[in-house]
C-alpha cells in the first residue's frame, strides 16, 4: 500500500502529532511492501506538493492536534484548498489521527465526528479516526511514561498496514475514557505535574516562580 502522512501540526517536525506519527509508520512498513511519505503542511513547499499528491494517493493519514476544539487554521485551510481540486474516480482510503493535551476522549469526539463526515463527503472511505488525549510532552516524557502508548501507535500502523482497516474497537480503546471521574482526573494531573511538569520547570530554573502573577491587579 502507498501511504501519503500529513501531519497538520504548526510545530512541523518536532510536534506531538509528527512523533505520534513516526511511530504508526514504523507498524505500517512491518510490510515489505509498504510504503509511506511524510509531509508537513506547515511547509509551504511540503502543502503543495500534498496537495498535488492527494488525490493520487492510495491512502491519506492526516494528522493534527486539537486546536480550541477542532482543527488547526492552518489544516482547515488545507482542506478546503482540497475540496476545490478536481477529484479522480479511484480515490484514497482517508485515515485521522488527532490528538490533544487534555487526557479526556470527549474533547476529540466533536472533531472525529466531523472528520468522518468530511471524508463521505469527499466521496472517501473513512478508515478510522486515531484518538488519543494527554499528549502534550510526549516528546521530554521519560520513556516508561510513553512506551505503551508508543506501541499502541505502532501496533495501529502494522494492523492497517497489513488489512487496510482499524477496528473500532480498537480505535475506542485508544481513545481512551470518554471522562475521568472528579478524583480520577486530579489524580492523573497531579501525577502529570510531579512527573512531568515541576521538573520541565526545575530544568529550566523558573519552579520558583511558579505561582507568580505579574500582570494580576493588586
Ligand atoms: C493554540 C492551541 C490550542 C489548543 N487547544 C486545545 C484544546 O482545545 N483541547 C486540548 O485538549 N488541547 C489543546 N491544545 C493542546 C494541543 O492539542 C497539544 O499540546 C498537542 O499535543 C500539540 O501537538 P503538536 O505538538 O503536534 O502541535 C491546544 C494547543 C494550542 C497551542
Amino acid at each position: 500500500m502507498r501511504l501519503l502522512a500529513l501531519n497538520g501540526s504548526p510545530r512541523g517536525p518536532k510536534s506531538n502529532t509528527r512523533f505520534l506519527t513516526d511511530e504508526f509508520l514504523r507498524g505500517f512498513a512491518a510490510t515489505p511492501t509498504n510504503q509511506a511519505q511524510t509531509l508537513d503542511l506547515a511547509r509551504p513547499s511540503d502543502r503543495d506538493q500534498a496537495l498535488a499528491a492527494f488525490w493520487h494517493s492510495e491512502a491519506v493519514l492526516l494528522g493534527f492536534p486539537l486546536y480550541a476544539d477542532s482543527m488547526p487554521a492552518m489544516v482547515k485551510e488545507f482542506l478546503e484548498e482540497l475540496a476545490t481540486r478536481p477529484r479522480p474516480e479511484q480515490r484514497p482510503t482517508l485515515l485521522f489521527l488527532v490528538q490533544s493535551g487534555f487526557p479526556e476522549a470527549t474533547h476529540t469526539a466533536p472533531v472525529a465526528r466531523y472528520l468522518k463526515r468530511l471524508a463521505g463527503r469527499l466521496g472517501c472511505v473513512c478508515a478510522g479516526v486515531l484518538r488519543r488525549g494527554g499528549i502534550e510532552g510526549i516528546r521530554s516524557k521519560p520513556a516508561w511514561m510513553v512506551r505503551g502508548i508508543l506501541q499502541r501507535f505502532r501496533q495501529m500502523g502494522e494492523t492497517f498496514g497489513c488489512t487496510g482497516q482499524l477496528d473500532p474497537q480498537t480505535l475506542q480503546k485508544l481513545a481512551g475514557r470518554e471522562r475521568y471521574l472528579r478524583f480520577a482526573l486530579r489524580l492523573v494531573c497531579w501525577f502529570d505535574r510531579v512527573m512531568f511538569w515541576d521538573r520541565e520547570l526545575k530544568a529550566n530554573q523558573t519552579y520558583d516562580k511558579r505561582l507568580d502573577a505579574p500582570y494580576a491587579c493588586p
